[in-house]
Formats: structure tokens, C-alpha cells, sequence
């Protein structure tokens, strides 16, 4: 939005709009039909993909605006995204609001104003924050939970004035890749939104269906859910590296529910994706390598699974369980050699091609004892909830997780 401020209400979709089928193919520009309540509507999750898509897109002609705030409420584990954008031109009048270490951030881009701010609150907490973005005269004001937080003077002129009246808000996204940002993050943002409204109702020209990929109407806890089939993929060159003398590398899992049969890591190539592997499989946990026979270890949940690899073995642990795979003697194909080829890969969940039933939530996964960020992978499942997991009742090691429903709109 603009340098006065986001304008935006955020209002919610006609009825009509909702009832139909979300579309994946072509998000089809409808005319605002009579407006329903957002409170009616189910809450709206922000993922739509990677980060790239915006789950919906609003526009609204600014000679007709008369209410210049926008209002929601918001839900995350997932302490950076975009919440929404704005702009009238993309160029040179934009603003986005979003979230990083867990705090909001604004970042504009107008005539008047050049800015990026972050306020102190932490949203992150799962819990649903009341929010509101208001543009007063060349003011825009950031409310939390009732309380102003921001108000930033002088950044904003009139909008009816723009050169061009049409004022987008996108959800969830951005309309221009992340590096043009004044400071860059990772638009992706697995939370929800609800009860919102953009702007003025009466001056919203269009909006397309939303196309979130996920329902909100799961109970969600912090973590990283895998639903069945689904992966993420790491370039060993991106996360942290082996200790050298001597060699050795870990890695550490914290299984939280787990069901069905597939992989849950890997270390190997795109080409050969199984130099080393972890396998659920009948409540069990397995290990193998390329070379030999495996070993395995029961499922246990809620206790670290660790795998410690050197030169020439690979310790599996939890708790004061303990299994010793022995690797064969370093040759041309060696462990090591993953990290000398810019091929090598670290892959969580289904590896490509593999047609998977496992699912499973992690509290984390760690290398070399720091945490692995999904929204860092080099590619991954869209349906990956990277920030959080379901709750599920009981233990969860008898249940299949279901993959919840597409979209619930
Ligand atoms: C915006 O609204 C004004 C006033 O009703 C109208 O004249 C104009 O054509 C509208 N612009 C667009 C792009 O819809
Ligand atoms: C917990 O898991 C065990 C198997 O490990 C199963 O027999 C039991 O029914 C589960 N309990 C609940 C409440 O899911």
C-alpha cells in the first residue's frame, strides 16, 4: 500500500465467492457480489505454495474509498512472512506488513517515505492477535490487541490522489520477488487469518477466490509436519558442515507423531538418494546404507532420535537405546564425498518419486546441533505445514494422519 498507509480493511468475501470451488489453475477474477461477514467464514491459512502465490488478491478503486483501515486476526508458530501486501503501482508505491523473529514488521515504499520498522510484540505464539492498519490523513497506524503500537507520521499523501485509483492487497505474498524488499525475508508465512476486513468494502472492484492450500480449522501446535507423501530437500552446502578432525557429522530428530511407511531422511544425490537413509516402517525405525544391511530401532516418540556419523560408523541413539551401523572402508563413493559435490543433499520426508504413506510431526531437526528452517530448504512439498504440526489426541503412533482437507473455503 502506499506510503499513507496501507489502507485496508480487509473485508471478506461474498458468500458466493466462497461457496465456490477454490481453483488452482487461473485464480479467476470475480465482481464483488453483497458482502458476507468474514466472521461467517472459515479462517484463512496464508500458504499458497513456497511463498510465491498469494492466496488472494484484492483491488479497490481509491475514489470511492471513504474507510482507510483494515483489520484481522492472526495466528502463527511461524515467526517470518508476508501477512499482506498493498500497493497501487509496483514500482513505486508499495507496503507490506509482516512478521520476522516473530515480531511485526512494515516495510513502504512511496513518494513520501522509504522505510522499514519492526514494533516489539511477538505474535508467534499461536494464539489469535487482533490487528488493525489504519491511514489517517499522512499517518499509518499499526494497532495490536487493541493497543497502537506504530504510528508513523509523514509517510503517506491522499490516497484518492494517486495517479493510479486502484489500490491491490494480496494475502500471503508478494507481488515482486523478495530481494526487491528494502529487507529481505521469506514471504512464506504458515499461519491464518480471520474475521478480516480490507479497506472499504464499498470501493473493492474485484477479488479472486482464495486458494489457501491448507485449512485453519486444525488445532495446531509448533513443529514441522510432513502429510503423507511430502518432502524437503537441503543442499548439504547450505547447512551446517561436518566437523573435520576428526570427521564427523549429527543429526538430530525430534519425532513428535508418526505414522504409515516411508522415509523420514536421507542423505545422498538427487540421482542416488540413498547413500544413508531412515525408514519408518511398522512402528519401527530403520537404518541402511548404500552397503549392507540396516538395523533398527522401535518408534519411540517424544524422545530425540540422533544419528552420529563418522568415517567409519553411524551411531543411532534415543534415549539409552543404542545401534552401531558399521560403513565399509572409505572409497571413490564415500560418505564424505557428499559434501565435496555441490549434488549433495540432505532430504526429509518422501524423497522424490517415492510414493510415501508416512506422516509425521517434528518438534525440529537439527544439524550439527543448529535447527534446520523448511523455509530454507532448497525446494520442498507445498503441503509441508513448516512451522507447525496437528494436534493430535492420544499418542498419535496408532492413527493416521490424515492430510487435511485442501481447502476448506
Ligand atoms: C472508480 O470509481 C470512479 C467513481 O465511481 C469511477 O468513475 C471510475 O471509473 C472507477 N475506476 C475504476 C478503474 O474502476
Ligand atoms: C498409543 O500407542 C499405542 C501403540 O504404541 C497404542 O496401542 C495405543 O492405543 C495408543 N493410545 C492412544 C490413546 O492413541
Amino acid at each position: 500500500m502506499e506510503s499513507r498507509g496501507p489502507p485496508a480493511t480487509w473485508h471478506g468475501l461474498p458468500l458466493l465467492l466462497l461457496l465456490l470451488p477454490p481453483s488452482h489453475e487461473g485464480r479467476a477474477v470475480r465482481h464483488t457480489l453483497p458482502r458476507q461477514r468474514t466472521q461467517d467464514r472459515p479462517a484463512l491459512h496464508l500458504s499458497n505454495g513456497p511463498g510465491q502465490e498469494p492466496v488472494t488478491i484484492m483491488t479497490f478503486n481509491l475514489t470511492k474509498i471513504i474507510k482507510t483501515s483494515s483489520s484481522s486476526e492472526f495466528r502463527a508458530w511461524d515467526p517470518e512472512g508476508v501477512i499482506f501486501y498493498g500497493d497501487t503501482n509496483l514500482e513505486d508505491d508499495w507496503f507490506v506488513l509482516g512478521l520476522r523473529d516473530g515480531s511485526p514488521e512494515i516495510q513502504l515504499h512511496n513518494h513520501w517515505a522509504q522505510l522499514t520498522v519492526g514494533v516489539g510484540p511477538q505474535l508467534d505464539d499461536g494464539r489469535w492477535h487482533q490487528m488493525e492498519v489504519k491511514i489517517h490523513a499522512a499517518s499509518v497506524m499499526l494497532g495490536l490487541d487493541g493497543e497502537e503500537v506504530l504510528h508513523l507520521r509523514q509517510v503517506s499523501g491522499p490516497l484518492a490522489n494517486k495517479p493510479q485509483p486502484i489500490m491491490r492487497i494480496v494475502l500471503g505474498a508478494l507481488l515482486f520477488p523478495a530481494s526487491k524488499l528494502w529487507l529481505w525475508l521469506v514471504p512464506a508465512l504458515d499461519g491464518c487469518l480471520r474475521q478480516d476486513d480490507w479497506l472499504d468494502q464499498q470501493a473493492q472492484t474485484s477479488a479472486s477466490v482464495p486458494t489457501s492450500l491448507r485449512s485453519c480449522a486444525v488445532e495446531s501446535q509448533p513443529g514441522i509436519f510432513f502429510p503423507p507423501g511430502t518432502g524437503a530437500e537441503f543442499s548439504l552446502q547450505d547447512i551446517p558442515w561436518p566437523h573435520v578432525e576428526p570427521w564427523a557429522f549429527s543429526l538430530d530428530l525430534g519425532l513428535q507423531l508418526a505414522a504409515g511407511s516411508g522415509h523420514l531422511l536421507a542423505l545422498g544425490t538427487p540421482e542416488n538418494a540413498f547413500w544413508l537413509s531412515l525408514h519408518l516402517q511398522d512402528q519401527k525405525v530403520m537404518l541402511s546404507s548404500v552397503s549392507g544391511p540396516g538395523l533398527d530401532l522401535p518408534l519411540i516418540l517424544g524422545i530425540t532420535l540422533q544419528l552420529k556419523l563418522t568415517v567409519s560408523r553411524v551411531v543411532l541413539s534415543q534415549g539409552t537405546k543404542k545401534e552401531i551401523l558399521a560403513l565399509p572402508p572409505m572409497g571413490p563413493a564415500s560418505l564424505l564425498n557428499l559434501w565435496a559435490q555441490t549434488q549433495g543433499r540432505l532430504f526429509l520426508g518422501a524423497l522424490p518419486g517415492e510414493a510415501s504413506s508416512a506422516s509425521f510431526c517434528l518438534d525440529g531437526v537439527w544439524a550439527q546441533g543448529q535447527r534446520l528452517d523448511m523455509d530454507r530448504a532448497l525446494s520442498r512439498s507445498q503441503d509441508v505445514w513448516t512451522h507447525s504440526c496437528p494436534q493430535s489426541p492420544g499418542n498419535g503412533t496408532d492413527t493416521t494422519i490424515k492430510s487435511p482437507p485442501k481447502n476448506l473455503l
